[in-house]
């Protein structure tokens, strides 16, 4: 039996990755992390215990809390961290840098020292910390350029998210060149699918088409985004830990690139088509507002190496996987609701429309 340290369990794609470990790898077991602030939801891991009975564990707490993390490693027999915890809303990052500060960087730094601490140096050939981190580390390309970011692309974040998550990427690199310490590093583009908390664009899209309300769109529209199904991220984050090479960093990303524009008529005409409604019907709602500050024009990435190292490649069923997903937020009241106090708060402390 194989115990993973999930940290940020309960929110969009850790809350996918416990699902993908305890269906894919019987043999494994889990200790969920996670702090529930307003971007983890209960809900996100429903039935996961009486689905997998003796194999899950939820623990509530944040991850800068030193002693708390001394007693889960002293009280259990960890064998790899998986660490997903984050502030991770760009937005959000411009009004509250100093949260992300605490969470993305002294977070990662307590929960890297304290693994250090708990695991004996002649057992980390055996053990694996993975530390999940983004593609916006690498900052922006131009829209012309066609030069993807490699691994070793300078880091060059240009928003508090982003250089939080690359100070976090640094310090986590750091642990395997001081000390040689089992640190893989991977880099992911945009993740969509079920559970992702409604402030982020494909389901802040789907809910205001759904109760008919504007669609806010930064800028012209034309900024670029490569879209992961967050069921392959998952995937190759099993292959990555199982295959990987520790102090290595992987690329991953779905190889689907579309402008925010072109992507929100598509969610358009999927909505449209799912409530028997006009092709056009939601495109009417579409509103171009003042652009995010700094907005990254485009992220691509050259992901020639976790595909030869692992053999991972992503699915290529966008259409399918963004109308499933489109569907699912259409009909999942229950976990709508549970995000309605915190998302009015945000939308109308956020979006002037
Ligand atoms: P999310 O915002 O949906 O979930 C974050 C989770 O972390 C929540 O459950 C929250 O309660 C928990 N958390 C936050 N602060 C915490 C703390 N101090 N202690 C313990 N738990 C805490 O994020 P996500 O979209 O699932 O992203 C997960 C990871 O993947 C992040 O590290 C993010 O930077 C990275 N990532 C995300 C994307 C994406 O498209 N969503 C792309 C690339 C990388
Ligand atoms: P987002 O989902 O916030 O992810 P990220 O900032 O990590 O890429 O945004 C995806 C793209 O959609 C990004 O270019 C910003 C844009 N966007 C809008 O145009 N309107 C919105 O209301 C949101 C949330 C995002």
């Amino acid at each position: 039996m194989k115990t993973y340290l999930i940290t940020g369990g309960c929110g969009f794609i850790g809350s996918h990755f416990i699902r993908y470990v305890l269906e894919n790898n019987k043999s494994s077991s889990i200790l969920n992390l996670d702090a529930l602030t307003y971007a983890g939801n209960p809900l996100n891991v429903k039935n996961i215990e009486k689905n997998y009975p003796g194999r899950y564990t939820f623990i509530k707490g944040d991850i800068t809390d030193e002693t708390l993390l001394k007693n889960i490693f002293s009280e259990n027999e960890i064998d790899h961290v998986i660490h997903f915890a984050a502030e991770s809303h760009v937005d959000r990052s411009f009004d509250d840098p100093m949260q992300f500060v605490k969470t993305n960087i002294v977070g990662t730094t307590v929960l890297l020292n304290t693994a250090k601490e708990f695991w004996q140096k002649d057992e980390w050939n055996s053990k694996r910390f993975l530390h999940i981190s983004t593609d916006e580390v690498y900052g922006s390309l131009s829209l012309e350029e066609d030069a993807k970011f490699t691994e070793n692309s300078p880091l060059k974040p240009r928003s508090p998210y982003a250089a939080s998550k690359a100070a976090a990427d640094l310090l986590a690199q750091s642990y395997f060149e001081s000390f040689e310490f089992p640190v893989l590093i991977t880099r992911c583009s945009n993740n969509f699918g079920p559970y992702q908390y409604p402030e982020k664009l494909i389901p802040l899209m789907v809910l205001n088409m759904k109760n008919e309300k504007a669609l806010p769109i930064y800028g012209n529209g034309l900024n670029i985004r490569d879209w992961i199904y967050v069921e392959d991220h998952c995937k190759a984050l099993l292959e990555v830990l199982e295959k990987g090479q520790v102090g290595e960093i992987y690329n991953i990303s779905g190889e689907q690139e579309y402008s925010n524009i072109t992507l929100v008529n598509m969610i358009c005409e999927i909505a449209a088509s799912l409530t028997n409604k006009k092709k056009d019907h939601f495109k009417k709602y579409i509103t171009f507002i003042k652009d995010r500050p700094g907005h990254d024009l485009r992220y691509t990435m050259d992901c020639s190496k976790v595909q030869s190292e692992t053999g991972w490649k992503p699915s290529h069923n966008f259409i399918e996987n963004l109308t499933s997903t489109v569907q699912w937020y259409l009909t999942h009241n229950e976990w709508v609701r549970s995000c309605e106090l915190s998302l009015q708060k945000w939308m109308k402390s956020h979006y002037a429309i």
